[in-house]
């Protein structure tokens, strides 16, 4: 079966809003978070890199890291045309998530995946000690986000991830609303909140004394 995010890769940017939303969450971002030149930066589920690019000149390195072949194309061509020599790709399709990295950012790529609390677990194992999970998705929705494709999750409640976030070793620093989607359903305007969520990994606890 045809993959979707494979064949809207090269079309992707011309949709403002996301390239809007990208860039608010970015700056949301670089607000909580302190970036700086010896760090390691992942985007989990980059797509064209919307948001990881944002942070090209901020950061010593950018994974950006996805399933689709396409938009680790576009991707590809960005990097290209940048000229940057701090980023790469990583197919994830094809290799498994290492680390460890400073941060790790993802946009809208969770509801996309069954199982989120393994993959949160997986992204907070690939993180440093002090890195930090910046973590941006849909608030729970009535399905009417998607008008057509079938997702596994129609968005989340914060406060499971939040809870998952703690089980995780990760602490949570900021739990807001990073942007909200404007877009019509069924010819009524419409307003799908997207929230921004900041967990910084925990040191392993001290064995118990005695
Ligand atoms: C809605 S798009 C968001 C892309 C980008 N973050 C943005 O905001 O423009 C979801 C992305 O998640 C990717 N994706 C889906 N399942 C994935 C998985 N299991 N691991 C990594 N990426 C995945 C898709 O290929 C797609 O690029």
């Amino acid at each position: 079966m045809e993959n979707y995010f494979d064949v809207h890769s090269a079309t992707w940017d011309a949709n403002r809003d996301r390239v809007e939303r990208a860039n608010a969450i970015a700056g949301l971002i670089r607000q909580h978070v302190p970036l700086g030149a010896q760090m390691r930066l992942l985007e989990f589920g980059c797509g064209t890199g919307l948001l990881g690019f944002n942070f090209l000149s901020e950061v010593g390195h950018i994974s950006f890291a996805d399933t689709s072949a396409g938009m680790l194309e576009e991707v590809h061509k960005k990097i290209a045309a940048s000229g940057a020599s701090n980023a790469g790709t990583l197919d994830l399709s094809q290799n498994p998530l290492t680390g460890p990295y400073n941060v790790i950012c993802s946009l809208m790529t969770l509801h996309h995946i069954e199982d989120h609390r393994a993959q949160l677990e997986a992204l907070s194992h690939a993180l440093a000690a002090d890195g930090y999970l910046c973590l941006c998705d849909l608030d729970s929705e009535d399905g009417s986000f998607h008008s057509r494709e079938v997702v596994p999750h129609n968005g989340f409640a914060r406060s499971e991830i939040e809870s998952i976030f703690r089980d995780i070793q990760l602490d949570v620093t900021l739990s807001t609303t990073g942007y909200i989607v404007r877009k019509e359903v069924a010819g009524v305007p419409r307003e799908f909140p997207v929230f921004l969520i900041i967990g910084k990994k925990r040191h392993k606890p001290f064995p118990a004394l005695g």
